[in-house]
C-alpha cells in the first residue's frame, strides 16, 4: 500500500520505518529540511535502539522515502498520517498548530486528487479534535472529486522499545466513522494483527479519549508512588523499596509503572495529562484528581531537586550525574527531570559534570553550563556527590571501589533506587534513595 506519514519524528520515523519494512511504499516527509537530507543519508536525528538499520536497508530496498515536499506523496498514497508535534500550549491545553496546518495543506493538495483517501490522525489530541480535522476537510473539499474517511488512530509505542512495541502491538486503535477506511486500515495492520486481532475499533472520540486515558493512567501511578516516596522519606524506618513490592505483589495492582523515581518526564505524559484536563475544563468539567497530577510531579521533582541541594552544604560543589535523558534507550530531553535538578544545582553554584550514553541533545540543552565526560567513571573525578537521573543499564552495577577512589567526596544520590544502599555503605558512603529513609535522615 501507497503511504504518506507527514513528520519524521519519534513516532513518524518509526511507524513510516516499519510500514516500509513489511513491503509497503512510504514516503515520509517533513517541512525540516536538515533532517530529511540526513534522512536521505541514512542518518537517523533520532536515538531509538535498532532504527537506524531498519532506516538504511529499507532506503536500500527503495520502500522508504524522504521529502519535504508534500503534494506528490499525498496526491499518490492511499493513506495519509499526520504524526506531527503537539506539545503543550503555556496554559498546559494543547497546541494544535502543527495538525491543523498540516490538515490544511493536505485538504489543499486533496482538491485535485481523485479516488478513496484515508487520512490518519497519529499525532496525541485532545478529545474532539477529530471534528476541528473532519471541518477542514469537508471545507476544503466541497466539490472535489476525491472520497476521504477519517481515522482517528494514536499510537501507543514507548521511546526506547518503540519497534517491538509497534510491531507487536497489545492494542491497535481505530476510531473512525467511516467503514471503507476502516478496512483499509485493517488491511494495513493485517501484517501486526496476525497472531491474534489486536485491533479494537470505536468513535474518533473513543480513539483520542482512549489514548489520553492510557497516558493518563500510567502518569498517576508514577505520581502516586512518589507521593508515597514522600512520605515514606518522612516516615522512620520506612524503606520505598520494600514497601512497594509488599503493595505490587498485589496482582491487583502489579509492579509496571510503579517505581519511585525523579518524576515523570517525556514528551507525552506532562502534557497530554494537562491536555486532558485543560479539555474537559473547557467542556464544562473539571477533573479534580487528573488536573492535580501534573502539580504532583511537579512538586516532586522540585523536592528531589531541593533535597540534594540541601546536603550540598559548604564546599560541597563538585556534582557527578550519571544519566540526563527522561529515560533510558533514547535521547530524548523533553520535560526530562534532570534539567529543573541541574538548572536548580548550577544557580546554587554548584559545578556539574555529566554522563549519558546518548547526551547530544543534553549538550543542546545544557551547552557550557554542564561538562559532558566521555564515560561514567571520567564523570566522577573529584566529585563530592554522585546523582544517579536515569537507569540506563550501564549504570546497574556500579564498582564502589572505583568511585570512593575517584571521588572526593562520599555523597550518592540514587534517584532510580537501582542501588543496595548497604553496598553503597559498606564502601563508605552516604547512600540516598527516593523514600528509602535509611541510613541516614535528611
Ligand atoms: N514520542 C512518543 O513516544 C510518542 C508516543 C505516542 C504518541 N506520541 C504523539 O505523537 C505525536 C508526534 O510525537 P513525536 O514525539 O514523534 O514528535 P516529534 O517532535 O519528534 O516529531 C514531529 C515532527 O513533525 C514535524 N512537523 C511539524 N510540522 C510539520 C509540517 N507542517 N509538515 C511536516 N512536518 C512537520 C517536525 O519537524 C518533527 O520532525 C505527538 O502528538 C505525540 O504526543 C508520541
Amino acid at each position: 500500500m501507497k503511504i504518506t506519514m507527514v513528520g519524521t519524528g519519534y513516532v513518524g520515523l518509526v511507524t513510516g520505518t516499519l510500514f516500509a519494512d513489511r513491503g509497503n511504499e512510504v514516503v515520509c516527509v517533513d517541512n525540516n529540511e536538515e533532517i530529511i537530507e540526513d534522512l536521505n543519508n541514512g542518518k537517523v536525528h533520532i536515538y531509538e535502539p535498532g532504527l537506524e538499520r531498519l532506516v538504511k536497508n529499507n532506503l536500500a530496498n527503495g520502500n522508504l522515502k524522504f521529502t519535504y515536499h508534500l503534494r506528490e506523496p499525498v496526491l499518490n498514497s492511499k493513506v495519509i498520517f499526520i504524526a506531527v508535534g503537539t506539545p503543550s500550549d503555556e496554559d498546559g491545553s494543547f497546541d494544535l498548530r502543527y495538525v491543523k496546518s498540516v490538515a490544511e495543506e493536505i485538504g489543499d493538495i486533496l482538491k485535485d486528487a481523485e479516488g478513496f483517501k484515508v487520512v490518519v490522525g497519529k499525532s496525541t489530541v485532545p478529545q474532539g479534535t477529530y471534528e476541528l480535522v473532519n471541518n477542514i476537510f469537508n471545507n476544503k473539499l466541497k466539490g472535489a472529486k476525491v472520497r476521504w474517511g477519517y481515522v482517528s488512530n494514536p499510537e501507543t509505542l514507548a521511546e526506547g522499545t518503540a519497534i517491538s512495541d509497534f510491531a507487536k502491538p497489545d492494542r491497535i486503535i481505530i476510531g473512525t466513522h467511516s467503514d471503507e477506511a476502516f478496512r483499509v486500515m485493517q488491511e494495513l495492520y493485517h501484517p501486526f494483527n496476525i497472531q491474534s486481532d489486536r485491533i479494537i475499533r470505536g468513535s474518533p472520540a473513543d480513539a483520542e479519549l482512549a489514548k489520553l486515558f492510557s497516558n493518563t493512567a500510567l502518569a498517576t501511578r508514577i505520581a502516586t508512588i512518589n507521593e508515597f516516596a514522600r512520605i515514606a522519606d518522612i516516615t522512620p524506618e520506612a524503606d520505598m523499596d520494600i514497601i512497594r513490592k509488599m503493595v505490587c505483589e498485589d496482582q491487583r495492582i502489579g509492579y509496571k509503572f510503579m517505581f519511585p523515581s525523579p518524576g515523570y518526564g517525556g514528551s507525552c505524559f506532562p502534557k497530554d495529562v494537562q491536555g486532558l484536563a485543560a479539555r474537559a475544563r473547557e467542556n464544562g468539567y473539571d477533573p479534580l484528581l487528573l488536573s492535580q497530577i501534573h502539580h504532583s510531579n511537579e512538586a516532586h521533582k522540585n523536592y528531589m531537586g531541593e533535597r540534594v541541594q540541601k546536603l550540598l552544604t559548604g564546599d560541597k560543589v563538585n556534582v557527578a550525574v550519571w544519566g540526563l535523558t527522561f529515560k533510558p534507550n533514547t535521547d530524548d530531553m523533553r520535560d526530562a527531570a534532570s534539567v529543573p535538578i541541574i538548572e536548580r544545582l548550577i544557580k546554587e553554584g554548584a559545578r556539574v559534570v555529566a554522563y549519558d550514553p546518548q547526551d547530544g541533545k543534553a549538550r543542546q540543552i545544557f551547552g557550557d553550563k554542564v561538562n559532558f565526560a566521555e564515560d561514567k567513571y571520567a564523570a566522577v573525578k573529584d566529585a563530592d556527590a554522585l546523582i544517579l537521573l536515569t537507569e540506563w543499564k550501564e549504570f546497574d552495577a556500579p564498582d564502589f571501589d572505583r568511585l570512593k577512589e575517584l571521588m572526593q567526596g562520599n555523597l550518592i544520590f540514587d534517584l532510580r533506587n537501582r542501588w543496595l544502599p548497604k553496598a553503597a555503605n559498606n564502601h563508605g558512603f552516604n547512600y540516598y534513595g527516593v523514600g528509602r529513609n535509611y541510613p541516614l535522615q535528611l
